[in-house]
């Protein structure tokens, strides 16, 4: 079939590499001022509106990222086109990396430290213990599992929320919103990696946030839209919360000012903790573009009802 690349990305490091991964498939990159290919598919991250004006043929995206909120939001978007997402793809091992990293930061003070070195002071905190840090995740699609599982080997309590319940080994699965206060009520260090979806949308909010553990730590890895910026400002300065690992927020890249820059209880990363690997992004397509081109089903597709 016909693969059109529609992507802000640089092409040149795409193209070869899923030409490589998709042989028997025809693959070029999108152009607006030529006529339109006709292609099937489109692989695509952020793609630009004129796209689905243009190419009419399209019948389904593999989408380079893990989410998917915001194709979803484009009003252009045709009703009927099927979105694949990525499949991990490595990005649930980077995501528990960077949880596991935040944890630690926080929960053995290594933060603490980096200010001590700054300050030329010699002060060991005291031993982490491992029960006094319970840790929430919030959404146990393929990621959050992977989140649960590593904290939960490092022997920190481990409970898991989800919409629909889950049964990881290991973890204490919750579910639906009549477990939600239970899940907030155990948890001191909630790690967000939820998707984008309108339910979700503000989740972490002064209501729920104020339900945790006493001295409890946000990490958000899952959208800034999850999050009412302002009320984890709030929560912090009545010391309610005690600091906050933020990978990703309302406007992106933070702009210049905001308070997240220069608060020390604030710790901020520019949206890398799980990034598009190529490699694996390109089989995780191939896979995906196989599996349809045989009409078989492709795994990875979008519920459009449910938001991911
Ligand atoms: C990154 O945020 C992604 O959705 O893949």
């Amino acid at each position: 079939m016909h693969i059109v690349f529609a992507s802000h990305q640089d092409p040149g490091a795409w193209l070869p590499a899923l030409r490589e991964a998709l042989p028997g498939h025809t693959i070029t990159v999108w152009n607006p001022q030529a006529p339109p290919t006709g292609a099937e598919g489109a692989v695509v991250w952020q793609p630009p509106a004129e796209l689905f004006e243009h190419e009419r043929n399209l019948k389904i995206l593999f989408n380079l990222g893990a989410g998917v909120d915001a194709i979803l939001r484009m009003p252009q978007l045709p009703s009927g086109i099927r979105i694949a997402r990525l499949e991990d793809a490595g990005m649930a091992v980077q995501i528990a990396e960077y949880a596991v990293y935040a944890l630690l930061r926080i929960a053995r003070g290594f933060g603490v430290y980096e200010r001590d070195q700054a300050a030329g002071r010699w002060q060991p905190q005291p031993g982490l213990l491992r029960r006094l840090w319970p840790v929430g995740v919030l959404g146990l699609g393929s990621v959050g599992e992977r989140v649960a599982r590593v904290l939960a080997a490092l022997d920190f309590p481990v409970a898991g929320w989800s919409r629909s319940r889950r049964a990881i080994e290991g973890v204490q699965c919750m579910a639906g919103a009549d477990e939600l206060p239970a899940f907030l009520a155990r948890t001191r260090v909630l790690v967000n990696v939820l998707p984008l979806t309108d339910a979700t949308r503000g989740i972490l909010n002064r209501r729920t946030l104020s339900q945790l553990l006493p001295d409890a730590c946000l990490i958000n890895v899952g959208r800034g839209a999850h999050l009412v910026e302002q009320d984890l400002l709030d929560l912090l300065d009545e010391g309610r919360l005690a600091g906050a690992a933020l990978d990703v927020f309302e406007h992106e890249p933070l702009p210049p000012g905001h308070r997240f820059w220069s608060d020390p209880r604030v710790h901020i990363t520019p949206h890398i903790a799980g990034t598009t690997l190529r490699d694996e992004a390109v089989e995780s397509v191939a896979r995906q573009v196989g599996q349809y081109a045989r009409g078989e089903p492709v795994s990875g597709i979008v519920e459009r009802a449910r938001g991911y």
